[in-house]
């Protein structure tokens, strides 16, 4: 089982009428069968309900969601509901879509109105779908401060931002150290990463870490400043 413990979102879970099995509505059967529990969303919540049938006849955890993607308000309602459910996201998939003009139609003939609403739906759905999903499955946390900086005097420098990003596989932490001015190049000031130092080395007038995907925390980023301008900043970066 490639999914067990994972919730997954289907957006278009449903089908349209037909003898074979939507691309929706094969990808939530799918990911119940590898033992993800799966929030299958539709406009036409009748279709998503007989996709749930399915699952729930195979053993597997599914409910239905009536949404429509192109509406930012519904698509906040079936993030809430997944979480409210299963307390989390792993997965989102996107597979609502609709031919231009209700069949092939040739560029040409695609009138301004099939145009914009087809946009809407790709584009604006799948877009208002990302930033959704992503605020929902990330937790970003800044912590800014304005004053000194390591070695630095304490005039020259502007801000100094930590930020720590969850997914649900790692996370990302990332320091940057924003100066004044820009006569600083080639000197340096230390962030400390779960009490690890790193050494920043400015270049123009920033300075910056990024590390690469680490496991899942809580970790700790935080700016030292040996000029003893500001106390010690921490980000605590929780655990997913
Ligand atoms: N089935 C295929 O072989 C195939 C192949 C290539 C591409 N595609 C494309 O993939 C997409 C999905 O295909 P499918 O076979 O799963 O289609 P489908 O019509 O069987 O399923 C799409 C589902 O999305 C739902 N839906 C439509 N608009 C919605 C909206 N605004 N909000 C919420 N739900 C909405 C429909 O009710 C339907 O249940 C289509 O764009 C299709 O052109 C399909």
């Amino acid at each position: 089982m490639r999914l067990k413990d994972k919730v997954a979102i289907v957006v278009g879970a449903g089908q349209s009428p037909g003898e074979g099995v939507g691309n929706g509505r094969a990808t939530a059967l799918t990911f119940a069968r590898e033992g993800a529990k799966v929030l299958c969303v539709d406009y036409n919540l009748g279709s998503a309900e007989e996709t749930v049938d399915m699952i729930k006849k195979n053993q597997g955890t599914a409910a239905a969601f009536k949404a429509d993607v192109t509406k930012e308000s519904d698509i906040k309602g079936f993030v809430a509901d997944a979480h409210k459910r299963w307390g989390r996201i792993d997965i989102l998939h996107n597979n609502v879509g609709v031919s231009i003009s209700g069949g092939d139609a040739e560029l040409l003939e695609i009138t301004e109105e099939n145009f914009d609403a087809t946009f809407n739906l790709f584009d604006g759905g799948y877009i208002y779908n990302a930033n959704t999903g992503a605020v929902d499955m990330t937790v970003t946390k800044w912590a800014s401060l304005v004053g000194g900086g390591g070695g630095i005097p304490c005039e020259d420098l502007r801000s100094f931002q930590a930020r720590c990003k969850v997914t649900s596989r790692g996370h990302n932490l990332q320091a940057q150290l924003t100066l004044t001015d820009t006569s600083h190049a080639g000197e340096s000031v230390t962030v400390t990463v779960d009490g690890a130092p790193f050494v920043l080395t400015i270049n123009g007038s920033k300075a910056q870490l990024s590390t690469p995907e680490t496991t899942a925390g809580p970790h700790t980023i935080e700016l030292v400043d040996p000029a003893g301008c500001f106390p010690p900043r921490v980000v605590n970066c929780p655990a997913d």
